[in-house]
């Protein structure tokens, strides 16, 4: 891969990459199409990275069919689909691990303690295999892009990081692999987490300023659901993910994670 990207740099082409652990779907499409239109040559990886996922998380029956997930982002532009086998990441001697200590404490760090430091130490490792000068993340994952960006600036890493839009159903769920394990009816109450932020941004947009009125808003709309029980709710600054007490409009964020009945959702809006 190394050297695929080399000569790709060599023959002046741009290369974009778009991180995944596949099981893509249009969400993910959506990153390929916008590499596809910042770079020559767009790099799909497919990796479901075991060190991000906790002891009790759900590795293992993690969805996994790479034939269709190659199909799907040759489909959306991608020239390259990079899927290398666990031992090829992480041979048995493997020690070494990238961490990013500030960004990465808050929200799905305080409940998954481990898993940023996965993600980065992937992240890097991609970074570095692949060499891309666009590198494209979902907003959907909120905090991950913040985490990210920062290891990308601390670590002086010359990749540009490209946002791009969360991607929903035409029912308002943002889209998500772990969507597939929802049954009917805990898809239904899944929608909440959407609407109870959808209903806090409108009243932003009415006026509202205070966290702990949109806050408690959207505790109590959740509530409403019998199978969601609230991780987090919280209004954030989008880059530091420090907890904030006002709306600063293009500063902040509502994030907020709940399972539904045993499948851990995570949702936000910018504010
Ligand atoms: P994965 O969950 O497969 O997501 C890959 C990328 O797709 C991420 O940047 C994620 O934010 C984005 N994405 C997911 N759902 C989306 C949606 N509904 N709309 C727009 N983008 C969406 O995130 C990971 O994988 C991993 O942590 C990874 C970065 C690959 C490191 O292992």
């Amino acid at each position: 891969m190394q050297k695929l990207s080399g000569t790709l740099r060599a023959q002046g082409k741009t290369i974009g990459l778009v991180p995944t652990m596949g099981a893509l779907h249009d969400g993910h499409l959506s990153l390929v199409r916008r590499a596809r239109a910042e770079t020559d040559a767009v790099i799909v990886s497919v990796f479901v990275n075991p060190t991000q996922f906790g002891p009790n998380e759900d590795f293992t029956r993690y969805p996994r069919d790479i034939d269709a997930d190659t199909a799907l982002a040759a489909g959306a532009g991608a020239d390259i689909v990079f899927a290398p086998p666990v031992e090829e990441m992480y041979p048995k001697n493997y020690s070494t691990y990238v961490s990013e200590e500030a960004v990465a404490r808050p929200l799905e760090g305080a409940s998954r303690p481990t898993h940023f430091r996965g993600v980065t130490t992937v992240v890097a490792k991609l970074f570095n295999i692949t060499r891309p000068d666009v590198a494209v993340f979902g907003q959907k994952d909120a905090q991950q892009v913040a985490v990210v960006a920062k290891m990308t600036e601390d670590l002086n890493f010359p990749v540009r990081i490209v946002v791009a839009p969360t991607l929903r159903e035409a029912d308002g769920l943002a889209m998500s692999s772990r969507n597939r394990y929802l049954s009917g009816a805990q898809r239904a109450e899944a929608l909440a987490l959407g609407r109870a932020l959808a209903f806090a941004k409108g009243m932003v947009e009415k006026g509202e300023r205070r966290s702990d009125r949109l806050v408690a808003e959207m505790t109590h709309l959740l509530a409403q659901y019998r199978r969601v029980r609230v991780i987090y709710v919280a209004l954030v600054d989008r880059r530091t993910m420090e907890p904030m007490r006002e709306v600063e409009p293009g500063r902040s964020m509502l994030a907020a994670a709940a399972w539904v009945d045993e499948v851990r959702l995570i949702d936000n809006v910018t504010l």
